[in-house]
């Protein structure tokens, strides 16, 4: 009998509890960014200034908890706490896709999280495959439903390769996307899933009338293992070949920064100087899963608070250290980038 979406969802959660899902031999290539230590800096760190704006909403930290869940009870827990921890730090929240809802509209509790977080920034999210067999106003609706603020629509060929019931056909996704932006009355977020956007796919979605981007790139959890724990012999045979595959988060910033799109650094952040490296190669937001994920399975919404305020410190003080008062002028700080980031530069970035 097929596996149930559900199934499927209660399965993800429990492998990215506990299981070696983050990539092994591949990393986000942030340690080959290094910043340049300022010994004087004319700056307190109460005065350094960490807010920020995306999609029309002022955000507290430049932070996203990225899309996860949603479609069991389960899920709708992790998402209500999580959906608490981002309104109590004033950063954004994605929910996960909202395929199930779609097949079963009952399920829009599980989605539910604005009686949490009235004021915070909430993305809605759907697959770039599911999306391209939905009417605009079906695809409207599901966000409507939740009261979102923007729709992230995710891209997974990698996963859905690995994963036996998976999507095989992937044509028509940028005529989808520019369906999307044209007619949806609310922003259209792109995101990857941990496999990195290039320059080439960054191009086409400027050209498809995207203006925001998670370019979710390798070093954190990698989905093909995920289905790979989860396959039968040949399946998890051929995730095995292809369990390092994808750009390296910080090579995938470099790709696609310069091209007017406001950019989430997200796949392998893990501490706030990750996040400040992230702003000083061109993000504006970085994202964060996995970690957010189980520090909430470890102790509740009190450890999942606890790890958004490490990132802060962290970013407070790789501000502080590089001299930088703000986020703008964190983004211009100087940088030594190492030489296996120069060569994913070199290549174009995957153009
Ligand atoms: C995810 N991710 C994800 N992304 C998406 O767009 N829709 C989804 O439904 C899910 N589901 C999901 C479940 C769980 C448990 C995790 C950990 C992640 C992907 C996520 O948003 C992000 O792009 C990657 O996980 C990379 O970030 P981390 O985990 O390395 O911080």
């Amino acid at each position: 009998m097929p596996e149930s979406i559900s199934d499927r969802k209660r399965s993800h959660l429990e492998l990215c509890e506990s299981s070696p899902v983050e990539y092994a031999g591949k990393t986000t290539l942030l340690e080959e960014v290094d910043f340049v230590h300022d010994a004087l800096p004319e700056l307190a760190v109460d005065e350094v200034q960490v807010g920020t704006e995306l999609l029309g909403k002022r955000l507290r930290a430049p932070l996203l908890i990225t899309g996860m869940t949603g479609g069991t009870e389960e899920a709708a827990a992790v998402n209500r706490a999580l959906a608490r921890v981002a309104e109590a730090k004033g950063i954004a929240f994605g929910l996960g896709s909202q395929r199930a809802m779609h097949r079963s509209p009952a399920l829009a509790h599980t989605f539910e999280v604005r009686a949490e977080a009235p004021t915070t920034l909430v993305l809605a999210n759907i697959g770039i495959v599911q999306a391209a067999a939905l009417s605009t106003a079906e695809v409207e609706a599901l966000a409507r439903a939740i009261g979102a603020d923007a729709l992230c629509v995710h891209l997974n060929p990698a996963q859905e390769l690995i994963q036996a019931e998976g999507d095989r056909d992937f044509r028509g996704g940028v005529r989808t996307l520019t369906r999307l932006a044209r007619e949806l009355p609310f922003p259209v977020v792109v995101k990857e899933t941990g496999c990195g956007l290039s320059r080439r796919v960054a191009e086409r979605l400027v050209a498809a009338g995207i203006r925001t981007a998670d370019v979710s790139g390798a070093g954190g959890t990698s989905w093909v293992k995920v289905e790979a724990l989860r396959a039968d012999e040949a399946a998890r045979e051929l995730g095995g070949v292809f369990a390092d595959w994808g750009i390296p988060t910080a090579a995938a910033l470099l790709a696609c920064r310069g091209l007017g799109l406001d950019l989430i650094a997200s796949g392998g952040i893990r501490s706030g100087l990750d996040v400040a490296k992230s702003v000083a190669l061109g993000a504006r937001l970085a994202g964060v899963a996995l970690p957010v994920f189980r520090a909430y399975r470890e102790g509740g919404v009190a450890a999942a608070g606890a790890f958004v305020d490490r990132l802060i410190v962290g970013l407070r003080t790789a501000m502080v250290l590089t001299g930088a008062r703000d986020l703008e002028a964190l983004g211009h700080a100087p940088l030594v980038l190492g030489g296996r980031l120069r060569e994913w530069v070199l290549a174009g970035g995957g153009a």
